[in-house]
């Protein structure tokens, strides 16, 4: 049995933009995801944490092959999954489930949280009487009761709604959620349940999760492992305490010493970071955070990419210049 759920080995996935054009050599490519690799132990929650556009949501959607990649390879438990066909792929899409940033545009408006609960049992060959037991017993794990199914998604609060997406997810007994910012889009009060919720599962139910978030207070409180993104490149990872005491990265340490926000329209993320976060079109060689970075140096920032190396204990940093070499 392989201790590694999922195995991510170099994968790459660029998207073509001007694509009506047949001329290919002068096509303009974003690079979304380039040469990123990691692995999450089963019963591990591994954080992707970076500003928005970074990549983090294309990551998830290669691994569970809602995308192609252009190359690499996914490994799940031990077997490649990404150059599988669609019908092959789909033994495996029972123990995917995913949840998403926004509950309401993730349930069919149209038909009742029991009737989408029982549609996915009988897609699932779930015997009915079994699913009726499965179901209440995921509302009350859940914290909810039996009259939400009886209830449209939008007679549901974004918390209910987003608690439900989490059963709805363990109905099919997934051995992989992936969590593609769940709380994003929740009011604080409501985010300690649901990340509350995610932790138990995973101590309760030794669940393997990958979370998705821009919010590092919220990576540090679930994650067990962080990767640190940076346009469509890894430029931290290691296990989540050890990243937050031993920052490496001028963009990790950008990250952390962020103050949270005060006001809702305060743009928190760029705060210490100079500018935005350049175009990830057609990419050159060297450093992608060089534009912003406080220590770049001419020569190697500017004329080779960093590549991601081991700096301590399971801690990889890519960067010429980590903060330690001073
Ligand atoms: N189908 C697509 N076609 C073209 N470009 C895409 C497509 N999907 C994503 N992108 C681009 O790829 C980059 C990474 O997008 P992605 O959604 O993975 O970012 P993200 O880190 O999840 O951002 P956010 O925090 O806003 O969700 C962005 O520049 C985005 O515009
Ligand atoms: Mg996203």
């Amino acid at each position: 049995m392989a201790d590694n759920l999922i195995e991510v080995k170099n994968i790459k996935k660029y998207f073509r933009l001007d694509k009506g054009k047949l001329n290919r050599a002068s096509a303009r490519y974003l690079h979304a995801v380039d040469h990123v690799s990691f692995n999450i132990k089963k019963g591990e929650i591994f954080g992707i944490i970076g500003e928005s556009g970074s990549g983090k949501s294309t990551i998830g959607r290669c691994i569970i092959k809602l995308l192609d990649i252009d190359s690499g390879e996914v490994y799940y438990d031990g077997k490649k999954i990404s150059d599988l066909s669609p019908k092959d792929i789909k033994p495996y899409r029972k123990n995917m489930q995913m949840i998403f940033q926004n509950p309401l545009a993730s349930f069919n408006p149209k038909k009742t949280i029991g009737q989408i609960f029982r549609e996915i049992a009988k897609v699932y060959k779930i015997p009915s009487d079994v699913a009726e037991k499965k179901i209440h017993e995921l509302v009350e794990y859940i914290n909810l009761t039996d009259d939400v199914l009886t209830r449209l998604p939008k007679e549901l609060s974004g918390g209910q709604l987003q608690r439900l997406a989490i059963a709805r997810a363990l109905l099919v007994e997934p051995e992989f959620i992936l969590a593609d910012e769940p709380v994003s889009a929740l009011d604080v009060s409501v985010q300690a349940q649901i990340l509350n919720l995610m932790i138990d599962l995973k101590k309760e139910k030794g669940q393997t999760i990958l979370f998705i978030s821009h919010d590092l207070t919220v990576v540090r409180h679930v994650c067990d492992k962080v990767a640190v993104v940076y346009l469509g490149v890894i430029v931290e990872m290691g296990p989540t305490e050890e990243v937050y005491k031993h920052v490496y990265h001028p963009y990790t340490q950008a990250l952390i010493a962020a103050k949270p926000k005060e006001h809702p329209l305060e743009v928190k993320e760029h705060e210490l970071l100079e500018g935005e976060i350049p175009s990830a079109v057609n990419v050159k060689e060297g450093c992608r955070f060089r534009e912003r970075c406080p220590r770049f140096r001419e020569g190697l920032c500017s004329e080779r990419t960093p590549k991601l190396k081991k700096i301590g204990n399971d801690h990889y940093v890519a960067c010429h210049y980590p903060l330690i070499s001073d």
